[in-house]
């Protein structure tokens, strides 16, 4: 079943076409990545679903046409910031007076992570933790849909961690998650399926392992540091180094069978890597730029 559904939308901005006729669907129950570098469009798309801007052209439908949009969707806005002076308890509190339909506030405390800091001022929490309120304020009316833009962007690895683990969480509860991100980490670790943006285009759509598999060069075994001529085991591989050689590998299950016949020739080696393509892969593959920088 489809939450979201998007037909040729279209943003213009005097001459600049910030998103330009993009379909896609969203299902009940998944997270769906827009993945791509600043500019692309991203936010001009997710604020065209969550009804703060209006669409030039094009076609959204959310939910089905009885239910109230603005009462069931959660936002976490990008670059979000809340009331400094307001504790994380009457933030909460604030923010739920403003829906009919509420969760409970130790319900919502307990499920993101936040019951120990309740009582201490926004100023006073790290990064990670006022990201935390924004994630439980986009929470407070217990929408179906939730919009995170950027959720992890200045956060350090840490804290993005665990971020990653309360969407997680969201998604074992049933949510549906639209999560905007320029962190290819992020979108293969958490989304089911991404939409990579460029330039206000959806240029590839798909769950990520299939556009890795699609888009990305074959996974590579690295053996470093060979004590033997590895081409007399595994015609295939090539030395790109007197101290590396590569292989690409066809089906991942064939590895276990290569490094017994290393063994069986008494081949000894310093390391072994595999090296599979990702995310970033498939975006430098598709645009010839890459997605950070
Ligand atoms: N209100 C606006 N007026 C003019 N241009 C805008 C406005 N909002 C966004 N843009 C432009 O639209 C493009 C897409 O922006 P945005 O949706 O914020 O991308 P992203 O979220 O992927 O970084 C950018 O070129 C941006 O400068
Ligand atoms: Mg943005």
């Amino acid at each position: 079943m489809n939450v979201i559904e998007v037909k040729n939308l279209t943003k213009v901005y005097g001459d600049i076409i910030a998103v330009n006729n993009i379909s896609f669907n969203v299902r009940k129950g998944e997270i769906f990545s827009l993945l791509g570098p600043n500019g692309a469009g991203k936010t001009t798309t997710v604020e065209m679903l969550e009804m703060i801007r209006k669409p030039t052209s094009g076609e959204i439908k959310i939910f089905d046409s009885k239910t109230d949009i603005k009462e069931n969707i959660g936002i976490l806005p990008q670059k979000f910031q809340s009331f400094e002076r307001l504790s994380v308890r009457e933030t909460l509190k604030y923010f739920s007076s403003l829906y009919e339909k509420r969760i409970d506030i130790d319900e919502l405390l307990n499920l993101i992570g936040l019951k120990e800091v309740e009582g201490i001022m926004y100023k006073n929490l790290s990064g990670g933790l006022k990201r935390r309120v924004g994630v439980a304020i986009a929470l407070v009316n217990d929408p179906e849909l939730i919009f995170l833009d950027e959720p992890t962007t200045g956060l350090d690895p840490a804290a993005r961690r665990s971020l990653w683990e309360v969407i997680k969480n969201l998604k074992k509860r049933g949510k549906t998650i639209i999560l905007t991100t320029h962190y290819m980490e992020e979108a293969q670790y958490l989304a089911d399926r991404v939409a990579i943006m460029h330039r206000g285009k959806i240029i590839a759509m798909d769950e990520p392992h299939k556009l890795i598999e699609r888009y990305g060069d074959k996974t590579k075994l690295i053996i470093k540091g060979a004590d033997g001529n590895l081409k007399e085991i595994l015609p295939s591989i090539k030395y790109s180094s007197s101290r590396e050689a590569v292989m690409e590998i066809d089906d991942e299950g064939d590895i276990a069978s290569i490094i017994l016949q290393l063994k069986k020739g008494g081949i000894r080696y310093e390391r072994i890597e595999i090296e599979r393509a990702n995310l970033e892969d498939v975006f430098l593959k598709l645009t010839g730029a890459k997605l950070r920088g």
